[in-house]
């Protein structure tokens, strides 16, 4: 079975993050959101891997991929997961296959939604229980069988809704051939679904195991890096000095921890810099940044972003890719921020 990403959206939830790089390249406990999806497929078995990119988001997501043996295939536009799984036909073949929303986060893996795939099954979806399902696709069950698919419905007939990993067999490609585009203009992957059940197909549901995480908004990317440090083995492997490291804390190699409290859980990435600080629970530091004389927690700061100066604490903040932090008398009591890729903000 083969694998296809979808790593071609727009991320409009996530600007400024997103002005200057894909949301799955984004870090969360360290590694690239794409990491994790890669990483899921080969766990489940799935060796052959196709990423789909748009020509913006291309360059940033080989670089997060470097090393992985996977295929590019190019999406001119983002419309929409049904108009990408069609851009991958000729990847994709005449075999079943799996989809996976790039952005999306799986504790357990996602090995029980192809184990649900049999003979006679056109597809599987995964569907996870969730507060207000009006916000989501919907599916209404029978027994296992998909009965009915709706988009962001104003009276959901169930709490159950779709994550974004599916197993189809190639019986889609002509229904997404059919499909008109919805009314935000996009060949949705919903549509496409329901067109296999109004065809009589077997459309089987698997409720996710563990907790899934969508990561399309900044605070759910604050709680996937959360979940994810929760997770994390302690090892240090970088060099600290005269600091106390307390809990489930990971200081990777090329790191300097020095005159410092560090509270796990807690993630410090290569040759990051932590200097006379405190980094509280659930930060991620990536590689290259540098927190200096500041506090920060509830936090993920990306390669080389940099705080100086900064207390009281940075709390439930994102910093982009070089951007930058300080304060010139530590006046302000707590700061908020989603700053994109090299950002400067002075606290004066
Ligand atoms: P979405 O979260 O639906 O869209 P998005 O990532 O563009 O974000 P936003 O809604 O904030 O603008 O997409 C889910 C995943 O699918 C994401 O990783 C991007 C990818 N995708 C494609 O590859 N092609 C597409 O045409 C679309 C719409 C999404």
């Amino acid at each position: 079975m083969k694998g296809l990403i979808l790593a071609a959206g727009r991320g409009t939830r996530l600007r400024p993050l997103t002005h200057t790089r894909p949301k799955p390249v984004i870090r969360v406990a360290g590694r690239p959101i794409l990491h994790y999806a890669v990483e899921n497929l080969r766990e489940a078995g799935v060796e052959e891997i196709g990423v789909v990119v748009s020509p913006e988001t291309e360059k940033d997501i080989r670089e997060a991929l470097a090393g992985y043996p996977v295929r590019y295939i190019l999406q001119e536009e983002p419309q929409g997961l049904a108009h990408a799984v069609a851009v991958a036909q000729g990847f994709l073949g005449p075999s079943p296959f799996v989809l996976y929303l790039g952005d999306n986060l799986f504790q357990r893996g996602i090995g029980r939604f192809l184990g649900a795939f049999r003979e006679g099954v056109s597809a599987v979806i995964a569907l996870v229980r969730v507060e207000d399902p009006r916000q989501f696709g919907v599916a209404l069950l029978e027994g296992e069988r998909v009965v009915r698919l709706l988009e962001k419905p104003q009276d959901p007939p169930s709490d159950l809704a779709v994550a974004g990993v599916y197993v189809f067999t190639p019986e889609v490609f002509p229904v997404i051939g059919d499909l008109k585009p919805s009314a935000r203009g996009e060949y949705e992957i919903t549509d496409a679904i329901q067109g296999l059940i109004d065809r009589g197909k077997r459309v089987v549901g698997v409720e996710v195991e563990g907790w899934w995480k969508d990561t399309g908004r900044p605070k759910d990317l604050l709680d996937a890096n959360r979940l994810l440090l929760e997770e994390l083995s302690p090892r240090v492997e970088g060099e600290v000095e005269g600091s106390e490291l307390t809990g489930r804390v990971v200081v990777e190699r090329g790191a300097r921890v020095v005159g410092s409290t560090v509270i796990g859980p807690a993630f410090i990435g290569e040759g990051a810099v932590v200097e006379g600080a405190y980094v509280g629970p659930f930060t991620s530091i990536g590689p290259g940044a540098r927190v200096v004389r500041s506090e920060v927690e509830y936090s993920i700061l990306e390669d080389q972003a940099v705080l100086e100066d900064v207390a009281p604490r940075l709390q439930e903040s994102i910093l982009g890719v070089r951007a930058e932090v300080k304060s010139r008398n530590g006046l302000p009591r707590a700061h908020r921020l989603i700053l994109g890729d090299l950002s400067q903000v002075e606290l004066a």
